[in-house]
């Protein structure tokens, strides 16, 4: 029996004032005439009600760019949804804040990219580090007075994990509920920067035990979620909790995915929700039944005991590394394709490479020579 989907992510628009080198966002993003209108997004939240889904998660691009944010986060809290807006904070202040928890913003995800200035303006492509510690307190106000959740994500990589404990102690200084270790994810922008984003061994072997000692000291006060990038772990991530078993994602332009980076998948065609009802894209759409269940697993997935963990893991990553969906994730020690993640690892920790992950102090000779370390996100037309 199909369960209907608990969430919705929903992607306002891919605009963005930010140009983040490790973005997941697709490379080719959707434009801005194309987006959903207010109904259009409105009449979704009341579909996703009708579904019994719990949450919807705003998420771009930067979902503040859409001047009608609030009206977005008032139709979902009235279709019963628990919304949590995923940003940068650029385009917030106190005024348009407070506007959004008057319209039933119920958590907010507010993302570093560093606790050094210089540093993470160089990360994002702009200036943005300072306003976003303004921006910080007066979303602590707001938690202080019990009017929302606050989560502070850092996604880290080689460009900073070695001041990893540095970065944990500026976030204490937020006092945010829950903190997010996110590292880096290899999709779209982050997936062609990757040489310059692959943490080492030894980095991620410290920053695991960096994070174990924060997480014991901040028991009780901060929690924190950290999850070991799927490059150097044994076993895939269940990506999405399961093609089409728990979410849907639906696109600037009204698409409807089963993850952030199915577009990339070729022979699939998306429904659109101008076109059909979510209840059918869930139920019907040839998309979302594609990967789901076990049917479509190859060997050693089709025979192994975590397939009904890990579900194979990311058909996406399979298609982006070894060229096609339908085999198992190269992340997994078991693929036939593995080679391929080892080799991106090899090469991280080759001994060339060790040399090049930036130390801070030298980050502005590397900001100098950005264009050959990597490329910024662009934003849509
Ligand atoms: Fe998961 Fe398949 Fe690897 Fe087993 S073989 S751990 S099911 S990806
Ligand atoms: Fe598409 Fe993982 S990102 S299945």
């Amino acid at each position: 029996m199909l369960s209907n989907p608990l969430a919705l992510i929903a992607e306002v628009t891919h605009r963005c004032p930010l140009h983040c080198v490790y973005c997941s966002n697709p490379l080719e993003l959707a434009g801005t005439p194309s987006e959903l209108s207010t109904e259009e997004w409105t009449n979704v939240f009341q579909q996703c009600g009708k579904l019994g889904m719990l949450h919807a998660h705003f998420t771009g691009g930067e979902p503040l760019a859409r001047t009608d944010l609030a009206e977005l986060i008032s139709a979902a809290r009235a279709a019963g949804l628990y919304t949590n807006l995923i940003t940068s904070g650029i385009g917030l202040n106190e005024e348009r804040l407070q506007a959004l928890v008057d319209a039933g913003l119920d958590h907010i995800q507010i993302s570093f990219q560093d606790s050094r200035e210089q540093a993470a303006n160089w990360i994002a492509g702009a200036k943005a580090h300072t306003h976003k510690i303004e921006l910080a307190r007066a979303i602590r106000r707001q938690v202080g007075e019990k009017k929302i959740a606050f989560t502070v994500n850092l996604v880290v990589h080689r460009q900073n994990l070695d001041h990893l404990e540095e970065m944990i102690g500026f976030i204490e200084q937020l006092h945010p509920e829950r903190v997010e270790i996110a590292h880096t994810q290899y999709y779209g922008w982050a997936l062609a920067n990757r040489a310059a984003l692959l943490p080492t061994r030894a980095q991620l072997e410290k920053a695991v035990a960096i994070v174990a000692e924060a997480e014991k000291r901040l028991a009780g006060r901060i929690r924190i979620d950290s999850v070991v990038p799927d490059y150097y772990a044994k076993y895939p991530k269940a990506c999405m909790g399961g093609w089409g078993r728990r979410l849907m994602l639906i696109n600037p332009a009204g698409k409807v995915l089963p993850c952030h980076a199915a577009e990339v998948l070729p022979g699939l065609s998306f429904e659109n929700v101008r076109e059909k009802t979510l209840g059918w894209i869930w139920q019907e759409s040839s998309s979302f039944r594609r990967f789901r269940g076990e049917d479509w697993m190859p060997e050693p997935c089709r025979s192994c005991d975590r397939r009904t963990e890990d579900f194979g893991g990311c058909r996406c990553q399979a298609f982006l590394l070894a060229g096609d969906a339908t085999v198992t994730d190269p992340a997994c020690s078991l693929a036939p394709s593995h080679g391929i993640v080892e080799s991106a690892v090899r090469e991280a920790n080759a001994d060339a490479a060790v040399a090049q992950p930036a130390p801070a102090s030298s980050f502005v000779q590397l900001q100098n020579a950005n264009t050959e370390l990597w490329s910024y996100r662009t934003n849509p037309e």
